[in-house]
């Protein structure tokens, strides 16, 4: 079945929730996927940040595999290894003393948030409200929708959740004053993805956390995108001083094998039995497989790696700012890195990087955001910033 095919049948099967690029994707490999026909692309998207370890990563096929032959789904009234393995590894390499396995980030920010909700029941006489950012991103179910502070996400589905106040990104004083005797928690992205990859002036997560100390609220980290090694450490709150008293993680965890998670500090690991749950969350197969992943990048020092190429990676795209006047900005940590436009050429660019052989996503109609496998070179950069060059340079020059 040609391209075409596929993409007439999706047209017709699903709703329409997805604006899908003209790409049928078959087969990966490290920091390459292939379409039908057999063209090759260097994966920039990285599946939004989730392919931590590159396409099909031999370790992860091989423990996968060998879980799906041993055991692949109990249910959680039993005891399974490979979830007790991963929680191991989570708890004795960050400052969370426990954690709850769910499917998906959204799953992992609701349980969070339960979580506080639960501590404010219990030791701040109900306090229930979170306090969250404008141009944040926790995801779609209600709750998470209510949390995400973007006008796009929230409109089409008011009235939503209860609980949640919205205020300015990097501004602690907006904290401050928003903050109430009904205030249990405040959630930050250390950095904020979907919103375009903004990074927060380096004091403002340490006085958040201090605001929350002297409050007795708790600080809660969404690492859903930045964590597990991608903005250079293994998780991004080590790089402004600061430790959180609930942090959720999941995208590249899994190296594409669906998975979740929310880690909390002994002192507000409030939960009772039978006061959350999951049927599938921490499964046998897909810890497994999370177990591979985490195990390789910690024993690899990829978050080294990802500090040095992300590095080589921004001075590169300096240089193409300095050729390129349209070019206003480049920011980010590690591998979650955005270029921004001086107009709406994101999708030009999509189209012509795809084109040349290139994903790279578009986060705002003005923004560029990379999220590759955590495993990319520095002549694989190379080769992106090339492409991104003749893209560039025929949108300076449409007559190329
Ligand atoms: C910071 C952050 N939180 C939560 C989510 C939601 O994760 P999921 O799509 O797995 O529900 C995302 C997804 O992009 C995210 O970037």
């Amino acid at each position: 079945m040609s391209q075409n095919k596929w993409q007439e049948l999706e047209q017709k099967l699903f709703l329409r929730t997805f604006s899908r690029i003209p790409l049928t994707l078959v087969r990966g490999q490290g920091a390459r996927v292939w379409d039908e026909q057999g063209k090759e692309y260097l994966d920039f998207v990285g599946g939004w940040a989730v392919d931590s370890l590159g396409h099909c990563p031999p370790m992860v096929v091989e423990a996968l595999q060998k879980q799906a032959k041993t055991l692949i789904q109990t249910s959680n009234q039993f005891y399974t290894i490979p979830q007790i393995e991963l929680a191991q590894l989570l708890i004795e390499n960050s400052c969370l003393d426990r954690v709850f396995f769910c499917n998906s980030g959204a799953e992992a920010n609701e349980g969070a948030v339960k979580l506080a909700r639960r501590y404010g029941k219990l030791r701040l006489n109900s306090a229930y409200e979170i306090i969250t950012t404008y141009s944040s991103f926790h995801g779609r179910t209600l709750a998470m929708t209510a949390a995400t502070g973007q006008n796009k996400f929230q409109e089409p589905y008011t009235p939503l959740p209860d609980g949640f106040v919205t205020v300015e990104y990097n501004n602690v004083e907006a904290i401050k004053r928003t903050s109430t005797a009904q205030t249990c928690g405040v959630i930050l992205e250390p950095i904020q993805g979907e919103g375009g990859v903004n990074v927060p002036s380096n004091g403002y997560l340490k006085e958040v956390q201090n605001w929350c100390h002297e409050k007795g609220i708790l600080f809660i980290l969404d690492e859903i995108q930045t964590g597990v090694g991608r903005t250079g450490t293994l998780f991004a709150y080590e790089q402004y001083g600061v430790e959180p008293d609930i942090m959720t993680l999941a995208k590249g965890l899994g190296s594409g094998v669906p998975i979740g998670a929310f880690l909390a500090k002994e002192n507000c690991s409030v939960f009772s039995p039978g006061e959350h749950g999951s049927t599938f969350g921490g499964n046998p197969l897909v810890c497994a497989a999370a177990y591979a992943t985490l195990k390789y990048i910690i024993d690899n020092d990829i978050p080294g790696k990802v500090k040095r190429v992300g590095k080589y990676f921004m001075t590169k795209l300096e240089g193409l700012k300095r050729e390129f006047v349209f070019i206003t900005q480049v920011r980010g940590r590690g591998l979650l890195i955005a270029l921004e436009f001086n107009s709406e050429i994101a999708e030009e660019m999509v189209m012509a990087c795809l084109k040349k052989g290139l994903l790279v996503n578009k986060v705002k109609p003005t923004t560029l955001r990379f999220m590759p496998p955590l495993i990319i070179t520095e002549k694989e950069v190379d080769e992106a910033v090339d492409i991104l060059e003749n893209a560039l340079e025929e949108i300076r020059n449409p007559k190329l």
